[in-house]
């Protein structure tokens, strides 16, 4: 992806993401050390302008964005013009003016990072969540997670293992995946590095178009559970009205919550991931959501070095050392 936005995970090869995840394994050596910064996007401007709510996402890559030596501009956007009626094209228009090189954009409208890359076509965009569409460093994160672990299992590297670990990896994405960016993004990170992905959830809460998925639906929680190396848990999305698609959340934890009975009957070694923000209690037992199989903390801290290498890919692309550390 050097040199490109990142609006979709979508058409993105194995290589490609190999080539973030890889990247990725750099950045994260460079936060362990005793001074995380490395200059290598200095002088570069990136906007980070989230039109929704995020704890994660924004503040990890303005994170990844200073650790690089960038120039963070912040819109704070309830305290902003956009609340006068300004439009997002003259925002952008607006930001763009100030000299930018990159765009980090979150919007509840599916499609607006697309539309703002033709706004300004010199300026790179990253897409941190539009709508039901795509989390593409969601994605890049969450199987950078998981390689990451299999891989100190396996008593190997990362790096070293390339894809290996993913070959016929059984992965079970359970809950709204209707509303889910996570669980599109997610679905095309895990495929495209060549597992095997299953999807769970009340009828009401798959998406209308999950037959052209690269996915196997199915019906039993319990059987699925009992498949799955890995179990991504999905947040039941009430902001976006799922709450009316269940008879109720103590209905939903019934039928397709991570119970604590439910997580008993795992296989020891299975491995949990969730997005964030969690309902504990509704999708996940809280005591679950602690447990050291549980890989959420790790999620967290790798949005940064992730963030760090799609920043770094894109705006610099390989450097002529073909080392993104200066
Ligand atoms: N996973 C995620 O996108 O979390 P935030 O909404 O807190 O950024």
């Amino acid at each position: 992806m050097a040199g490109r936005n990142l609006l979709s995970l979508e058409g993105l090869s194995q290589e490609g993401i190999l080539e973030v995840l890889d990247t990725a394994e750099i950045f994260a050596e460079v936060n362990t050390r005793a001074i995380r910064k490395v200059p290598t996007l200095k002088g570069k401007v990136v906007a980070s302008l989230f039109f929704e709510e995020s704890t994660r996402t924004r503040l990890s890559f303005e994170t990844a964005a200073k650790r690089l030596s960038a120039d963070v501009l912040s819109l704070a956007v309830a305290s902003s013009s956009v609340k006068k009626g300004e439009s997002l094209r003259d925002t952008i228009a607006t930001i763009d003016a100030l000299g930018i090189d990159a765009v980090v954009l979150r919007h509840a409208a599916s499609g607006a990072p697309e539309q703002v890359s033709r706004f300004v076509p010199h300026v790179r965009v990253i897409n941190a969540g539009d709508g039901q569409h795509q989390h593409p460093t969601q994605g890049l994160l969450d199987v950078f997670t998981i390689r990451r672990a299999l891989a100190a299992r396996a008593g190997t590297t990362g790096r070293e293992s390339g894809a290996e670990l993913f070959a016929g990896l059984r992965v079970l994405i359970v809950g709204d995946i209707r509303h889910s960016r996570v669980a599109r993004s997610d679905v095309m990170a895990y495929t495209a590095l060549g597992a095997t992905v299953r999807v769970c959830a009340p009828g009401t809460l798959l998406p209308v178009d999950v037959a052209t998925w690269p996915v196997e639906v199915v019906d039993d929680v319990d059987d699925a559970l009992e498949w799955a190396q890995v179990v991504g848990v999905l947040r039941l999305q009430k902001e976006r009205g799922t709450g009316s698609m269940v008879p109720s959340l103590a209905e939903f934890t019934l039928t397709h919550g991570l119970t604590w009975e439910r997580f008993t009957r795992l296989a020891p070694q299975t491995l949990i991931t969730h997005p964030g923000p969690m309902n504990r209690g509704v999708e996940i037992d809280s005591r679950v959501a602690d447990v050291d199989t549980a890989l959420m903390e790790q999620q967290v801290s790798n949005g940064v070095p992730i963030r760090m290498a799609v920043l770094y890919l894109a705006l610099s692309g390989t450097s002529p050392e073909g080392s993104p550390v200066d």
